[in-house]
C-alpha cells in the first residue's frame, strides 16, 4: 500500500470516536518503534517531521525510511509535514512525496493567515495532498519557535467556520491549553474543553487537531532524574483528558515529547548500568523497545484506534 492521506483515518476516527497518533520522527529507530508497535495492534498511523527533523535527518533519508517500515508493515501510513511556516517548505515536502502538509499560520493576523493556508492548500489539493491549518497559538519550544505564555492566545471559535471556509483545509488545529516541551503546566494542569465543544458545534464532523499532547510520563521524567539528568518541573496532559479530546472531535493527537522521553530515560539508565558499553547498537535496541511500548500504550489506552488499521 503507498503512503496514504488522513483523509480516511479521519472520517473513521471521527465518526468512531477515536484519534489517530501523530508522531514525531527524525531517526530509524523512532520509525522502527513506532511502526513495530502500530503493527502489533493493528493501527493506522500519522509520522510527522518537523522543519528541524527534517534538517537533521534529510528529507531522502526520511521518506525512505518511512517507505521501508510501509513495506514491512503494510499499515495505513500517512507522512505529514508538522508545523511548516512558508509555502516553500510545503510545497517541497508536496514534490517530495508527504502526503499531508501542516502550514502553520498561526503567528500571524487572521487575514494573513487565511492567505498563506489557502495558497498551500490550493497547491496540495492539486498534488492529491491534505492540508492542516492552524488558529490560536500554543505556548512552548519547538526547534524553530519559541512560544511564551504571554504570547500564546486560546483559539477564539467565532473565526473557525470562516477560517476553514475560506482556505478549504482538511482538519484544523486549535489551541486550548496544552503546549509543546515537557513543561506544559505550572499548576493543575486545564484544558478549555468548552472552546473544543464549541469549535466542534460549529464545524460538524470536521476533525480537530491537538497539539502539545505528550503526558510527559512522570516514570519517565524520573528514571532520567536518576540518572544524572535534571528536569524538576516536567509535566504534562493527563491521559484522561487525552482520551476526552480523542472521543471528541479530536482526531488526531501530537506526540513528540513522550518519545523523547522514552528514549532519552532507557539510554541514560542503560548506560548508568553499562558503563563499559560503546556499541550504540547496545542502547539503541532497548530505546527502540521504549518507544514501542509507549506507542502501544498510546494506541490502545489513550488514542483508542487499535485495531482500526
Ligand atoms: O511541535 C513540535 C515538535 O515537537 C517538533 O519539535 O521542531 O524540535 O523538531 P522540533
Ligand atoms: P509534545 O511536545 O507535547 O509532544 O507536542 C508535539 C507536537 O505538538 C508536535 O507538533
Ligand atoms: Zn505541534
Amino acid at each position: 500500500m503507498p503512503l496514504v492521506t488522513t483523509k480516511e483515518m479521519f472520517k473513521k476516527a471521527y465518526e468512531g470516536g477515536y484519534a489517530i497518533g501523530a508522531f514525531n520522527v527524525n531517526n530509524m529507530e523512532i520509525i522502527q518503534g513506532i511502526t513495530e508497535a502500530a503493527k502489533e495492534v493493528n493501527a493506522p498511523l500519522i509520522l510527522q517531521v518537523s522543519a528541524g527533523a527534517r534538517r537533521y535527518a534529510n528529507h531522502t533519508y526520511l521518506m525512505k525510511l518511512v517507505e521501508a517500515a510501509e513495506i514491512e508493515t503494510k499499515l495505513p501510513i500517512c507522512l505529514h509535514l508538522d508545523h511548516g511556516d512558508s509555502f516553500e517548505i510545503c510545497k517541497a515536502c508536496i514534490d517530495g512525496g508527504f502526503t499531508s502538509v501542516m502550514i502553520d499560520g498561526s503567528h500571524l493576523p487572521f487575514e494573513e493567515n487565511i492567505k498563506l493556508t489557502k495558497q498551500v492548500v490550493d497547491y496540495a489539493h492539486a498534488h492529491g495532498v491534505v492540508v492542516e491549518g492552524e488558529l490560536g497559538r500554543l505556548a512552548g519550544v519547538e526547534d524553530d519557535v519559541k512560544v511564551s505564555e504571554e504570547e500564546s492566545s486560546y483559539t477564539k471559535p467565532e473565526e473557525v467556520e470562516e477560517f476553514v471556509a475560506r482556505t478549504g483545509v482538511d482538519s484544523l488545529a486549535i489551541a486550548i491549553g496544552t503546549s509543546h516541551g515537557a513543561y506544559k503546566f505550572k499548576g493543575e494542569p486545564k484544558l478549555r474543553f468548552d472552546i473544543l465543544e464549541e469549535v466542534a458545534r460549529r464545524l460538524p464532523g470536521f476533525p480537530i487537531v491537538l497539539h502539545g499532547a505528550s503526558s510527559v510520563i512522570p516514570e519517565l521524567v524520573e528514571k532520567i532524574n536518576k540518572y544524572g539528568g535534571n528536569m524538576p518541573g516536567a509535566r504534562g496532559v493527563p491521559e484522561e483528558m487525552l482520551r476526552k479530546a480523542a472521543r471528541s472531535a479530536v482526531c488526531k493527537i501530537n506526540i513528540d515529547s513522550d518519545l523523547r522521553l522514552a528514549m532519552t530515560a532507557t539510554i541514560r539508565e542503560y548506560l548508568a548500568q553499562h558503563p563499559d558499553h560503546f556499541d550504540p547498537r547496545q542502547y539503541l535496541k532497548p530505546a527502540r523497545e521504549a518507544i514501542k511500548e509507549l506507542v502501544k500504550h498510546k494506541i490502545v489506552h489513550v488514542l483508542g484506534c487499535d485495531g482500526k488499521a
